[in-house]
């Protein structure tokens, strides 16, 4: 499975990065309008800091306006991957984008229908929202393992790129529904390392080593 951090924060990718788990990155215009820089400019600073498949997406609504948009995108840098969004003229540009080798994510996916055109389209990652299906009530991560599974009934070569990950629960559940990759906040992120009996642990360790290799000082 392949870890995305979903932010187009250049420290909170500096940090992820620097583990060497980190396989991409998500960006989304609410992402990228909060750092401040021009799409292009950020996306350039974040492809130095990561290698891997770092997704863009486009701002046009209508397909040749978003076609024009993604080969802009695209000749940022060969990691970068289009994102568009799951409407009809989304579809109509991921077809355009695809047939010419250009790769596309398509986000903002609510059902497995959607997935299923996605797929069709020839998109090389389909983004299921897994935390606003279950701030609507629904069962995101249903959505994922259907999603999953239809994708294998036909071999799909689309990979299922579980998004709006609020949890390591989240993170968990997309690897046994066998998403390929999962994208998550850096907070998510740092939430996988912790238990608290490692803290404990190796609190004991340190305090059974100082016992015998460096004493305190004994008092007179
Ligand atoms: O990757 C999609 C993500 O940015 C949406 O997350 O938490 O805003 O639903 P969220």
């Amino acid at each position: 499975m392949k870890f995305f951090l979903d932010t187009a924060n250049l420290d909170e990718l500096k940090r992820g990065a620097a583990w060497g788990i980190l396989d991409g990155v998500t960006t989304n215009p609410t992402l990228i309008a909060r750092e401040g820089r021009p799409i292009e400019e950020q996306i350039r600073l974040i492809c130095d800091i990561v290698d891997g498949d770092i997704s863009a997406e486009v701002m046009a609504l209508d397909a040749a306006a978003m076609v024009k948009e993604g080969r802009v995108l695209a000749a940022i840098h060969k990691n970068v991957v289009v994102k568009c969004p799951l409407t009809r003229d989304g579809i109509e540009a991921t077809s355009i984008l695809s047939k010419e080798g250009i790769r596309v994510n398509v986000t903002l996916c609510f059902s497995p229908a959607q997935a299923l055109l996605a797929a069709k389209a020839g998109a090389h990652y389909i983004s299921p929202f897994v935390g606003r299906l279950d701030d609507v009530g629904s069962d995101g991560m249903d959505l994922v393992r259907t999603i999953v599974a239809i994708y294998q009934n036909y071999g799909f070569g689309t990979q299922v790129l579980a998004a709006s990950l609020r949890s390591p629960t989240h993170v968990v559940e997309s690897a046994l529904a066998g998403a390929d990759v999962a994208t998550m906040p850096l907070k998510v992120m740092e939430m996988l390392f912790e238990h608290p009996l490692t803290d404990k642990g190796l609190d004991q360790f340190l305090k059974d080593w100082a016992k015998v290799f460096n004493p305190a000082p004994k008092s007179r």
